[in-house]
């Protein structure tokens, strides 16, 4: 009896682990999609930026949980878009040198946003990161190579994809082979060679071009 009654204990101790990841997965889903209402332009950015974030980092041989972890990092890597004025994140045409140096801004917005959650420091590292380059011309700290985290490379490189492969005001998203083309073209310059080769990869093996908004 006493045995049946461990096994209850233990299953319902699982379920309420798995409740509790649940959770904080749709909560992070909905901060997420908290990001991109803000910008009717990139409606379901976030979200889809961490699929391509957990797809190349299963391509490359992370485990599941580490899967997970980049998951979260790629629904929250703009979080600081919250700092930045609505009709500047809404604006259509070209950004004055002021307006883009306040846009430039919001990695650092989002990572004192995320800079508290001692939990899993990553989320605020993949916020201030996500936009240096592999040759350190990124920002905000110009940081090159093996010092951006992997994990970081690679929202790196889901966000670039996506950005291209979603719809703007004044286009539609791009065909596959000319982001193919971008991406090489930026391999070793902008973006890890080895994230872009898994990228690459994942676009092979997408034939009918569903990876898209
Ligand atoms: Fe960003």
């Amino acid at each position: 009896m006493d045995k049946i009654k461990k096994h209850t204990e233990a299953a319902e101790e699982v379920s309420s682990d798995k409740r509790d990841k649940l959770l904080i997965t749709q909560v992070l889903e909905a901060l997420a999609r908290t990001i991109d209402a803000k910008d009717k332009y990139t409606n379901g950015h976030s979200e889809r930026v961490a699929i391509y974030s957990r797809m190349i980092a299963r391509k490359l041989g992370f485990s599941d949980d580490e899967q997970d972890d980049i998951y979260y990092m790629g629904l929250l890597h703009d979080i600081g878009k919250i700092g930045v004025p609505h009709d500047l994140i809404s604006k259509t045409s070209g950004l004055t040198d002021e307006e883009y140096l306040i846009m430039k801004n919001h990695p650092i917005v989002g990572y004192d946003i995320l800079s508290e959650i001692s939990t899993m420091p990553e989320l605020a590292m993949a916020a201030r990161w996500h936009h240096e380059y592999y040759n350190g011309e990124g920002y905000p700290d110009g940081i090159a190579g093996e010092d951006i985290p992997f994990f970081v490379r690679i929202i790196a490189v889901a966000d670039s994809y996506d950005a291209m492969a979603s719809n703007r005001s004044y286009r539609q998203y791009l065909p596959q082979d000319v982001i193919r083309a971008e991406m090489l073209k930026n391999s070793g310059t902008q973006f890890d060679p080895k994230v872009v080769q898994a990228m690459i990869e994942i676009m092979d093996i997408d034939v009918k071009y569903s990876l898209h908004e």
